[in-house]
């Protein structure tokens, strides 16, 4: 017995059908307008909605830092991320220098083993550059972990230099793997925060200062000169602002390939959100991550981007800390607050209340950037991200014409906060199925045992038009 959604429209990335689609066990069997057999549920969807599941491919769940641990692991983080139409997320591996990447990678099967409620898969960190480390990823590749993380901030645990990145970037090359990269001149960060501090200037609103656009920027034309140098594909994460878009556009015109994504809060919020005071003049705190806010020129410029086909994801970087532990940080000062916040949840309603509703993009783009385009950049495609025959059964139903407002209330996510309060929402997740089986119903999670499978994930293939 399979189950027909009937009365639906089907979105992709490319176009908009009316028509009905049969899932048989995990996939999907047909798409047309009879396709039903005797025995099959009926579900009628009354003219909604259906797209791809959502693919967040940035999140971090279950972080461990030195001194503190996300809030949200592999169970809370990809339940919330089934109750906000995302299916699939890929997480980072947080490798320690010294550690061996299979360690890693051992320490992480043990963190999702029968927790997750998506379907999921890992990136690698690398947070130094040797001869292990160079046949590891060797390794990690065969194990279907296609991408690889390095960043350019954060000195002295993940932080790597120009060399190390050419290096990785090459083998990269050699493997026909991804590497992302965090954009921030890390150098830079260390130098502004202590200029910052020792004039007491220690203030959550500081954390954009010591984060300019500038050090981003600095950091993104670092990685193209590399990138023109191997002649080979790289991964910004994180985009956060025009200076470095700009960078990023003028360096495609020139022949460098360069994937680009940006998040929710780069396109929504805005620096003004460090100046918050709440009871005790550190609501701020909230809104610290990296890098940090930017102004609403930043913000639109973002939109433009995505208007004109150079961003081409939107993630959330999910990374939960709770707020009263946001806050006790900053009482020291702004630069021991812990980076990150929590979204996954509110990803995809949100670009389409304020992407879609506003006719900034369609709701086909929308497809393209939340799901499509990351299950082709990090090898999932076209198993996920996509509605055709013979695809996972993953997929989402929106209803639209909905007002309603993202609150903690009414957020599942493991964190005391979410820095959506009050943003209006206007399309409902209405159900959401994962390889054929109903997560989300009426608006309401109702799972039971996590079910979500680990992918191994192919190589990327994607071109950007
Ligand atoms: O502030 C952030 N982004 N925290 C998560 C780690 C990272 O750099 O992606
Ligand atoms: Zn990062
Ligand atoms: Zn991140």
């Amino acid at each position: 017995m399979g189950t027909v959604l009937k009365g639906c429209y089907i979105v992709t990335s490319e176009k908009t059908v009316r028509s009905d689609l049969r899932i048989d066990g995990e996939k999907i069997e047909s798409i047309g307008l009879s396709v039903e057999k005797d025995g099959d549920e009926i579900i009628d969807l009354k003219g909604s909605y259906i797209l791809p599941g959502g693919i967040d491919a940035h999140t971090h769940f279950d972080l461990e830092l030195p001194n503190i641990k996300t809030s949200d692991d592999f169970k809370s983080g990809t339940k919330s991320a089934i109750a906000g139409g995302t299916t699939t997320i890929i997480d980072f591996v947080n490798c320690h220098r010294g550690e061996k990447l299979s360690d890693a990678l051992e320490t992480y099967k043990e963190k999702t083993k029968g927790k997750c409620y998506s379907d999921y898969g890992f990136h690698m960190t690398l947070c130094e550059w040797n001869k292990e480390v160079e046949s590891e990823m060797e390794e990690m590749v065969k194990q279907g972990i296609t991408s690889f993380k390095m960043y350019m901030a954060y000195k002295d645990t993940l932080q790597v230099n120009e060399e190390e990145i050419e290096q990785a970037l090459k083998k990269s090359k050699e493997l026909g793997a991804l590497i992302s990269f965090h954009c921030e001149n890390g150098d830079e960060i260390i130098k502004n925060i202590n200029d910052l501090i020792s004039k007491g200037k220690s203030a959550v609103k500081y954390h954009e200062a010591s984060r300019s656009s500038e050090v981003e920027y600095e950091a993104v034309n670092t990685l193209i000169k590399i990138a023109r140098k191997i002649n080979y594909p790289v991964f910004i994460v994180h985009l956060s602002s025009k200076m470095s878009l700009d960078a990023v556009i003028k360096a495609r015109r020139e022949g460098v390939k360069i994937f680009v994504e940006t998040c929710p809060h780069y396109l929504l919020l805005n620096k003004d959100f460090y100046e918050l005071k709440g009871d005790d003049g550190l609501e701020g705190s909230k809104y610290v991550m990296s890098p940090p806010l930017r102004s609403r020129e930043d913000n639109n410029a973002l939109w433009e981007g995505i208007k004109l086909g150079e961003i081409d994801t939107i993630a959330t970087d999910h990374c939960s800390f709770n707020y009263k532990d946001k806050r006790e940080n900053a009482k020291i000062d702004f630069s021991k607050i812990p980076n990150g916040i929590p979204s996954v949840q509110h990803r995809m309603e949100l670009i389409f209340s304020y992407g879609v509703k506003d006719k900034i993009i369609s709701l086909n783009e929308m497809v393209k950037l939340t799901s499509t385009n990351p299950a082709k950049i990090f090898g999932l495609y076209p198993k996920k991200g996509e509605i055709k025959v013979g695809s996972d059964a993953d997929l989402l139903i929106i209803e639209d014409g909905y007002k309603d407002t993202i609150s903690f209330e009414n957020s599942i996510q493991e964190v005391d906060y979410t820095p959506y309060e009050g943003f209006e929402s206007n399309g409902k997740i209405k159900r959401v199925f994962l390889r054929g089986k109903e997560l989300v119903k009426d608006g309401e999670f109702i799972g039971k045992e996590p079910t979500g499978q680990y992918i191994s994930r192919n190589k990327w293939s994607y071109e950007r038009r």
